[in-house]
């Protein structure tokens, strides 16, 4: 029906990228998904934000380690700021992304049946073997570089499955 249509064609997408600490993994992820829809020209039908699990980091800044990889690509993320996943975010986002399995553990456990469907790994979304982003934050500079060569791609892969699956 026409209605049905016009609604669907008007409809927003949100994609909520989660980590544990929501200060390296998923707000690179974020960064560079924005870039994404940006770049697509569909800022006006499809949103991203970051969380994490844990709330340690609350109102930080990105990690500086991750920011200056991201920046060398193109990815500005120093306008975000942590925040901890809350329950409103399970029915506000139409994909919640975990970053590895442990943040998708404790999503799971925490989100309820009816919006289990949106949950997955990002990496899901990757053309490569790895299924989960390593945890970056006690490593070395290579652990950053290996995030965001895994973040893009999923990000690729991501934008196109939204495009194909939800836009059209
Ligand atoms: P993220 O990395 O989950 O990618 O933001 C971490 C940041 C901080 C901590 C752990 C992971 N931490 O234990 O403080």
């Amino acid at each position: 029906m026409a209605d049905d249509n016009t609604a669907a064609a008007d409809k927003i997408i949100r994609v909520l990228m989660v980590c544990l600490g929501n200060i390296c993994r998923s707000p690179t992820a974020h960064g560079v998904f924005q870039k994404r829809i940006a770049d697509a020209n569909l800022m006006h039908r499809i949103e991203v934000d970051s969380a994490g699990t844990a709330g340690y980091h609350i109102g930080s800044k990105p990690d500086a380690r991750s920011s200056a990889v991201a920046a060398k690509r193109g990815y500005d993320l120093t306008t975000q700021s942590a925040r901890q996943v809350q329950q409103a975010d399970f029915s506000r986002y139409d994909y919640v992304l975990a970053m590895d399995k442990s943040n998708l553990a404790d999503l799971s456990s925490n989100c309820p049946n009816a919006h289990k469907s949106k949950l997955s790994l990002f990496l899901d979304f990757g053309s490569g073997d790895a299924k989960e982003v390593p945890d970056p934050y006690y490593g070395g500079d290579d652990g950053f570089d290996n995030v965001l060569k895994l973040v893009e791609d999923a990000a690729d892969g991501l934008i196109a499955h939204i495009i194909e699956r939800d836009l059209h």
